[in-house]
């Protein structure tokens, strides 16, 4: 297909940006002798796993059905899971598909305890809580906030570790470069440094920008050289982000401009609510491509009837017609594996614009998507 032929709204995904990512994270495992995998949660466009396939060492999930499409898409890499809680009924399938079980907590460990005990080939994993936090603003984001739930304190670690434990595990930063990695890890070390004798592998999670252009690449290189020098460990990184960072777009069009009084409030088929939920959820103001700041003033709003379901304000070089295109940014992750069709919204197409140019039409969705979730 050309570009001219798509419908919106759509996703379109670049493989040329994509493996340009893959790139970068390839030759941080090769230099460093890292494993990297794909943390599903922001990125599961399972078309392009095979390509992923072709650089990374695997995948982590988050929940049993992630881990499935892993297990049927990635051309048996590595399959890795951390739930905060697993149900019963779906451990004997955990244990089949995924190779690394990652637990939340010394109760949940116990109580998966014959499984973990029948399956003697899948390595088992804590997740810790370094009680060390480096973010500002999103607490929803942070792990290691005053009430976290997620990763075990050092207050509640075994003062030895269970000899079924092979692997730690902490997930603590969100969007960030490297030194909040090395302060993060230098807390872990002084409190849980006395367990790395025990354990083959550590996982220091997902958060690192490492595809940002000012990401000190060669910081985490020499950090992952030391954990493995130091402590003969395997050092597993799962980014979701850093993946697919700046490789996706969203293309919307321009239904209606509506008078609000202020500025002009031009009404989108894309919807933040349906389509980019973490713009109302985090918030953030998505980047729109070719957009002015000092332009024309205009807030981008949905057709959906929340009130809420606004965008954003922008400045923009010319004033769009009904019928014009407006194209969002950065959105290949934690866009698709976050829509729904609240309001009866259509979801919007899954486009892969190939290296040589064409668009593939990946997916179309269709009325029976809205409605067989519902009864
Ligand atoms: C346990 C875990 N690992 C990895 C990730 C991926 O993080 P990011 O997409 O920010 O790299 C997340 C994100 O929330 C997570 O909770």
């Amino acid at each position: 297909m050309r570009y001219e032929e798509l419908k919106t709204p759509s996703y379109i995904v670049s493989e040329k940006a994509l493996r340009k990512n893959l790139e970068i994270l390839k030759d941080v495992e090769v230099r460093s002798g890292a494993k990297i995998l794909l943390a599903q949660k922001a990125f599961s466009m399972f078309r392009v796993y095979p390509l992923i396939a072709e650089y990374l060492t695997g995948t982590t999930a988050s929940g049993i059905y992630e881990a499935r499409l892993a297990h049927e898409e990635m051309n048996g890499r590595e399959n890795h899971v951390f739930e905060p809680a697993y149900k019963d009924d779906e451990m004997e399938d955990i244990f089949n598909i995924c190779d690394h079980v990652y637990f939340n907590s010394m109760s949940q460990f116990n109580r998966h305890l014959p499984s973990i005990r029948n399956h003697e080939d899948v390595k088992i994993a804590l997740r810790i809580n370094p009680e060390f936090s480096t973010q500002e603003g999103h607490e929803i984001y942070d792990p290691c906030s005053p009430s976290s739930r997620l990763g075990i304190r050092l207050k509640d670690m075994p003062e030895i570790l269970p000899k079924e434990v092979s692997g730690l595990h902490f997930h603590t930063l969100c969007e960030q470069g490297f030194e909040p990695l090395k302060a993060t890890f230098d807390v872990v070390e002084k409190k849980f440094g006395k367990y790395f004798k025990d354990i083959r592998f550590i996982n220091l999670g997902g958060g690192h920008h490492i595809t940002k252009p000012d990401y000190d690449v060669d910081g985490l290189v020499e950090l992952i050289k030391y954990i493995k020098k130091t402590y003969d460990l395997d050092v597993y990184l799962e980014p979701g982000e850093a993946i697919a960072l700046d490789a996706g777009y969203l293309i919307t069009e321009v239904m209606d401009i509506v008078d609000t009084g202020d500025v002009p409030t031009l009404i989108l088929d894309a919807s933040a609510a349906c389509h980019m939920p973490d713009v109302l959820e985090m918030p953030y103001l998505p980047l729109l491509i070719d957009s002015d700041a000092n332009g024309i003033k205009v807030r981008l709003a949905s057709r959906t009837c929340l009130a809420g379901d606004v965008i954003g304000e922008y400045g923009l070089k010319t004033m769009p017609k009904i019928g014009d295109r407006l194209t969002f940014g950065d959105m290949a992750i934690y866009s698709m594996v976050k829509n729904n069709t609240f309001n009866g919204m259509p979801l919007p197409d899954i486009v892969l614009e190939k290296e040589d140019g064409d668009y593939e039409l990946v997916r179309r969705f269709g009325y029976s998507d809205f409605k067989e979730r519902l009864s």
